[in-house]
């Protein structure tokens, strides 16, 4: 993964309360997304263009990654979403989220969107990024193909509201198994298959809202199954859900220590000084190149959320 920003929290914060929109900034998540979509009623929609400009370009976000999510692709409003915001604040926006993905043809949209505004206005070519949400069959089914359209794409990201309603999946609760379904977890496939897509393209993989705002627990829970398999981070609806994130998608302390102990064992054992070993023991495991490129990952989460290390390598005595 090149530059690793944490996204370990998105919080949602709707772009038609100004309220919300000032709250947010004191908050301890990693991302904010300011929505103009499905958080905002119809009759709103054009009002919050303005609130989340003048809240990107006047607020203070500290060093929180800035998102927009437009209305999608087949709206009426996405244009004049996408122009306003990145005409209006560019400079203070890292990228926008469009949602309800379909094809790689909406991203695409998107991206040649974005350059002419940057072209127009002089910013940086390519400096606004994009971030998919995958909500409906179809858009999983071309998940791939949506990673790899832009490179612009930082994320890909699970919506399982609109989902569950697109799957026709027999439950009401967000996140929860649909009731009668035994067998295992109904969600793995689509985590998993997001998780591939954003992986093959070496961008985040980040799960979706719990909407059960009250169950920190039940928070914490669907939080850890998507933490277990690979993903970097979830959406945050309410401050109480923004802590259990950031700890849940951090490693946790005695595995960012081995990691950081691995990489600088490796680094030593395969020197000249070390004997230009391939593999080594450290401690009771041994460890090679791939045990390197595991450490690697978990350290480089580590290092983004900022940990500190607690040990030291030392070699043994040859
Ligand atoms: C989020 O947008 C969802 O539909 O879950
Ligand atoms: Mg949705």
């Amino acid at each position: 993964m090149a530059v690793l920003r944490p996204r370990r929290s998105c919080l949602a914060v709707p772009g038609s309360s100004t309220k919300m929109l000032g709250k947010a900034q004191g908050l301890a998540a990693d991302q904010v997304f300011l929505d103009l979509e499905d958080a905002v009623a119809p009759g709103a929609k054009e009002g919050a263009r303005a609130n989340v400009v003048s809240a990107l370009n006047d607020g203070d976000w500290g060093n929180k990654i800035r998102v927009v999510r437009v209305n999608d692709a087949t709206t009426k409003w996405a244009y004049r979403d996408v122009i306003t915001v990145a005409e209006g604040a560019g400079p203070n926006l890292d990228c926008i989220m469009l949602p309800k993905v379909q094809g790689a043809d909406q991203i695409r949209w998107l991206d040649i969107l974005l350059t002419q505004i940057e072209d127009t206005m002089g910013f940086e070519r390519g400096s606004i990024g994009i971030e998919a949400q995958i909500e409906n069959a179809l858009g999983l089914t071309n998940c791939k193909e949506i990673a790899f359209a832009s490179d612009r794409v930082e994320t890909i990201i699970f919506g399982p509201a609109d989902f569950m309603a697109s799957i026709n999946m027999k439950s009401l609760i967000v996140g929860e198994q649909p009731p009668g379904y035994t067998e295992g977890d109904a969600y793995h496939y689509i985590l998993m298959s997001i998780l591939m897509a954003a992986r093959a393209r070496n961008v985040q993989a980040i799960d979706g809202p719990y909407l059960q705002i009250r169950d920190v627990g039940g928070f914490r829970r669907v939080a850890e199954r998507a933490a277990a398999l690979g993903f970097d981070g979830k959406w945050v609806l309410h401050p109480d859900q923004i802590e259990v994130a950031n700890e849940v998608y951090s490693p946790r302390q005695e595995d960012y220590d081995k990691a950081e102990l691995i990489l600088e064992a490796y680094e030593h054992y395969t020197s000249e000084a070390g004997g230009l070993l391939g593999a080594a023991m450290l401690g009771d495991e041994m460890i090679d190149e791939a045990s390197r490129k595991m450490a690697e990952v978990v350290a480089a989460k580590g290092r983004a959320a900022g940990m500190a290390r607690t040990q030291k390598f030392e070699p043994a005595a040859r």
